[in-house]
């Protein structure tokens, strides 16, 4: 029997000190030895959001203790460990900073491989943690910070289809949520809510839903609840607007992926045609359905990694460390942390006033 690579991978982009790791089975089927995660959510709830300063802050108080768990749960010891992959964008500097030194200090001193991590490839290869995914893919990545689609080829090999010109799905969510007195994050939250309500109550606009491909716009759904949050006095209001905005949003979501489909076979010939839908956002459980259904009609295999491994996580770093151990793929300590890193590095930058689509 052949020895595994052992890898530890961290996270600190954002709100999240993660720590995990992982090798895999004989057949090569990833398996997650440990998977810590400390969320900051009590630290940010009464700014209504994240606070980089304090966000870091949180980081280094807790990086030690997580990683020192995360070897203590899986049952190995610190030596056993063949490279340590970070987190080193794109996300908040002063968070990145605090897992990106702690990974390159510990490879040094271990004197193991260093590999620095794109966290938006972490959430590409989530669902790998799971299943025996192969290149290519369709992936929709929707999360706090991004909400794209993009045509994976292979690890470090992606092109983008489609995305955002202004907020972020996760954004979009987390802002209505606000407007309606929900506490961040309050994504969640809006799901439940929306169980309660009438979704045809409110009619709510679908920005750039018959132009533009399959690009994304969600920040004038985020006025629009604005105008409509500020006359709303009872919770039954409230949960009808919840209702109206999530089903606008898979209304959106329904659309564009259909665009993305046609997108991806006009770039693939594939006997197999398969979507991934990862990121925060996609543990949202009717934006899945309605995307399965999408699926089903269109003859698509649908993916999504556990609802553990949809929000920020270090098992998912693990993976793109593990498949990068196998091809060699290290870094020098030197690596710097990248606030912005995107996928596809070629992709024209779609945001602010002007865009033309
Ligand atoms: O991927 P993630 O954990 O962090 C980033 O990399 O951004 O995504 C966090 C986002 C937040 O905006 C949160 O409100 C949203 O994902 N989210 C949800 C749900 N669960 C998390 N949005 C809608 N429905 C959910 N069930
Ligand atoms: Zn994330």
């Amino acid at each position: 029997m052949s020895k595994k690579p052992l890898i530890l991978g961290i996270e600190s982009s954002c709100d999240e000190t993660a720590a995990s790791l992982l090798t895999e089975n004989e057949q090569g089927i990833p398996t997650i030895l440990s998977n810590i995660i400390s969320s900051q959510v009590n630290v940010h709830k009464e700014f209504g959001g994240v606070v980089p300063e304090l966000a870091a802050r949180s980081h280094v108080e807790k990086i030690d203790m997580i990683v020192q768990k995360a070897i203590d749960d899986s049952g190995r010891k610190i030596e056993d460990i063949d490279a340590i992959a970070s987190t080193a964008g794109p996300g908040l500097i002063v968070c990145l900073s605090v897992g990106l030194s702690f990974g390159k200090a510990l490879a040094a001193s271990l004197d193991k491989p260093f590999i620095a991590v794109n966290h938006l490839e972490g959430h590409a290869l989530s669902p790998k943690l799971d299943s025996n995914l192969n290149y290519p893919y369709l992936l929709l990545l929707i999360s706090g910070g991004h909400s794209q689609f993009l045509n994976v080829q292979g690890l470090g090999k992606y092109k983008r289809l489609g995305t955002t010109i202004d907020d972020a799905l996760g954004e979009a969510f987390d802002k209505t949520a606000k407007l309606l007195g929900i506490e961040f994050p309050g994504g969640p939250q809006i799901e439940l809510l929306a169980k309660k309500g009438d979704p045809n109550k409110y009619i709510l606009p679908k920005p750039i839903f018959n132009k533009g491909g399959c690009n994304l716009s969600f920040a004038g759904l985020k006025t629009a609840v604005l105008k409509i949050s500020k006359k709303i006095k009872t919770d039954q209001e409230k949960f009808d607007l919840s209702a109206s905005f999530q089903k606008t949003i898979e209304e959106i979501l329904y659309k564009k992926t259909k665009i993305a489909f046609s997108e991806f076979e006009n770039q693939n010939k594939v006997s197999t045609k398969k979507f991934v839908v990862a990121g925060g956002v996609a543990a949202n459980k009717n934006i899945r359905s309605i995307l399965k259904k999408l699926c089903e009609e269109e003859n698509y295999q649908s993916i999504f990694p556990p609802i553990e491994f949809c929000g920020d996580n270090a098992a998912m770093i693990a993976m793109v460390g593990l498949e990068k151990f196998k091809l060699k793929q290290f870094n020098n300590l030197n690596y710097p942390a990248k606030p912005r890193w995107p996928l596809d590095e070629n992709a024209t930058f779609l945001k602010g006033a002007g865009v033309q689509l």
